[in-house]
C-alpha cells in the first residue's frame, strides 16, 4: 500500500510523510535525495549569474552519488573532479571529458599519467609540477591554480585561500609561472581559484575574482578560455540563517567579469565549481532511535546511525538541523542525539531542544546532500547507509546498504594473506 508513485504533497519529496514511506520502505539508516531540488540548483546559478558563457561544473566531491549525477548530467553540468577515481566515476557516468575539470591536489606522477590519458582537462596548482609538465609535456594544455589570497569558509578546516593553506600557486609568482609556460610551450587554457567552502561575506567572491582577473592579462596568458572562480557558496544550515541574495551577489560577478572581458579584449567563459549550494539541502539522514536514556544531566536519544555516516557535526562543530518525523508536535524536551558508534563524540546535535523522542521515531537529519555520504566510511563495521534518489516524485535511483556478512566478506575478499 506505499504509494512511492504519487507525487509528494507540499511539492518537496523532503515533506516528513514522504519521508516516512520512504523509511518504512528502504528501511533505515537511508539517505534521501531529491534530485529535482539539485537540479534546480544547478539551474539557479544560470538564472542568478547574467553572464551568456556561464558554466557549472558540479563539485562531485560532495555528492557522487550515480543515480544525482546522472540528473545533473542529463541537464547538462559538468564536473568539478579531484581524484583518478572521480574522473573515471565521471566518465564512467557519461560527462563527456570537454565537461569536466580535474584539480589534482598533491598528485603523484602516476596518478597524473592515468587523468592525462583520459583526455580530461587539468588544474596544476603547484609549480613543481608545472615545471615536471614543461619538461615531460611540452605543448601542454592545462589550467592553472591560484592560491586568491583571500580566507573565507564556514570553518578553519575548509578556508582555501589566504597563507595558512597548500592550496593553489601564490599570485605574486606569476613571473616564474610565465618563464615555466614559455619553456615548455604550455597552453594556459584557464586560470582558477577557489577560496573556500561556505563563503560568509559575499565581498570574499569579488576580491578572489578581482585578484584572479588582475593577473588574467593577455600579456600574462594569450591563450585564455576560461576564468574558474570555484565553489563556496553557503547555504543556511541553522533555521534562523539567512539566505544570502544571490540575486544581487549575480548580478555583481556578471558586473565584474563584463568588465574584466572588456579589458581583456575577448569574452571568456566563467567556470564556477559549486557543491555545497547544488546538494546540501537536496538531502537528508533518516535514523531510527532505538534507545531513550536518562543520564544524570541528560537525556540521551540513540539512533540507528553514527558519525561515519555523516561526520560533518563532529569533524567541524557543524550544525544540522534534527527532525523527528514521528512525534512533530511533542512536547519539546532537550536531547544529546547520538550514533551507534564506540566513542563519546558519537553525536548528530548536542543539548538541542526538540519534540518528545521516542524510541522507533524516525529522525530526519537536514542538509544531508553535501559532503554527508561523500565523507562516509565504514567506521566500527557498520556499512554505509541505503541512498535513494526521488525525481519526478518517483525514486529513481537505488544504491543498497551492504549487509554485515556483505561488508565483511567485502573486506576478507580484498586481503591476501602471504
Ligand atoms: N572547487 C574546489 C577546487 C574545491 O576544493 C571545492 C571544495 C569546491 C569547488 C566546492 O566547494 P563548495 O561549493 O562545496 O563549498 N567537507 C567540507 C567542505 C570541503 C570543501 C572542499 N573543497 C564540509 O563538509 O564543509
Amino acid at each position: 500500500d506505499l504509494d512511492l508513485l504519487t507525487q509528494p504533497s507540499e511539492g518537496n519529496v523532503l515533506n516528513s510523510d514522504f519521508l516516512l514511506k520512504l523509511a518504512a520502505e528502504y528501511d533505515t539508516p537511508l539517505y534521501v535525495y531529491d534530485g529535482d531540488m539539485a537540479v534546480e540548483r544547478y539551474r539557479d546559478l544560470y538564472r542568478f549569474i547574467p553572464y551568456d558563457r556561464l558554466k557549472v561544473c558540479c563539485a562531485m566531491k560532495a555528492n557522487y552519488n550515480p543515480g544525482l549525477l546522472t540528473l545533473l548530467r542529463d541537464a547538462g553540468a559538468g564536473l568539478d573532479t579531484v581524484s583518478p577515481g572521480e574522473v573515471h566515476m565521471a566518465l564512467a557516468l557519461g560527462f563527456p571529458k570537454e565537461r569536466i575539470i580535474y584539480t589534482a591536489n598533491n598528485m603523484t606522477d602516476e596518478e597524473f599519467e592515468e587523468v592525462l590519458a583520459t583526455g580530461v582537462l587539468m588544474n596544476i596548482g603547484s609549480l613543481s609540477r608545472l615545471e615536471k609538465i614543461a619538461e615531460k609535456h611540452p605543448g601542454m594544455r592545462l589550467c592553472l591554480r591560484f592560491n586568491p589570497d583571500v580566507c573565507d569558509g564556514d570553518n578553519v578546516k575548509t578556508m582555501t585561500g589566504g597563507d595558512l593553506t597548500k592550496f593553489g600557486i601564490l599570485l605574486e609568482a606569476v613571473e616564474e609561472v610565465k618563464q615555466i609556460v614559455r619553456r615548455g610551450n604550455l597552453k594556459v587554457v584557464g586560470l582558477h581559484e577557489h577560496t573556500g567552502s561556505g563563503l560568509q561575506r559575499c565581498e570574499s567572491v569579488y576580491r578572489s575574482m578581482e585578484n584572479l582577473m588582475a593577473i588574467a592579462v593577455p600579456e600574462n596568458f594569450p591563450d585564455l578560455e576560461f576564468l574558474d572562480f570555484g565553489g563556496g557558496f553557503k547555504v543556511p544550515y541553522k533555521p534562523d540563517e539567512a539566505r544570502i541574495d544571490y540575486v544581487a551577489m549575480g548580478a555583481e560577478i556578471a558586473r565584474l567579469f563584463e568588465a574584466f572581458t572588456r579589458r581583456y579584449g575577448r569574452r571568456l567563459n566563467m567556470l564556477f565549481e559549486p557543491g555545497k549550494y547544488i546538494f546540501a539541502e537536496a538531502g537528508v539522514l533518516l535514523t531510527e532511535v532505538n534507545t531513550i536514556k536518562h543520564n544524570r544531566t541528560r537525556v540521551i536519544a540513540g539512533c540507528d546511525s553514527g558519525f561515519p555516516q555523516l561526520i560533518r557535526p563532529v569533524l567541524y562543530d557543524a550544525y544540522h538541523q534534527v527532525r523527528n518525523l514521528s512525534n512533530p508536535d511533542g512536547k519539546p524536551q532537550i536531547y544529546d542525539v547520538c550514533g551507534n558508534i564506540c566513542e563519546t563524540g558519537d553525536r548528530f546535535a548536542e543539548q538541542r531542544e526538540l519534540p518528545e523522542i521516542r524510541e522507533y521515531d524516525i529522525l530526519a537529519i537536514g542538509n544531508a546532500g553535501a559532503y554527508c555520504y561523500s565523507m562516509g566510511g565504514v567506521y566500527n563495521l557498520r556499512a554505509m547507509p541505503t541512498e535513494v534518489v526521488v525525481s519526478g516524485g518517483k525514486v529513481t535511483y537505488v544504491r543498497e546498504r551492504l549487509t554485515s556478512e556483505q561488508l565483511c566478506g567485502r573486506i576478507l575478499g580484498e586481503g591476501r594473506f602471504l
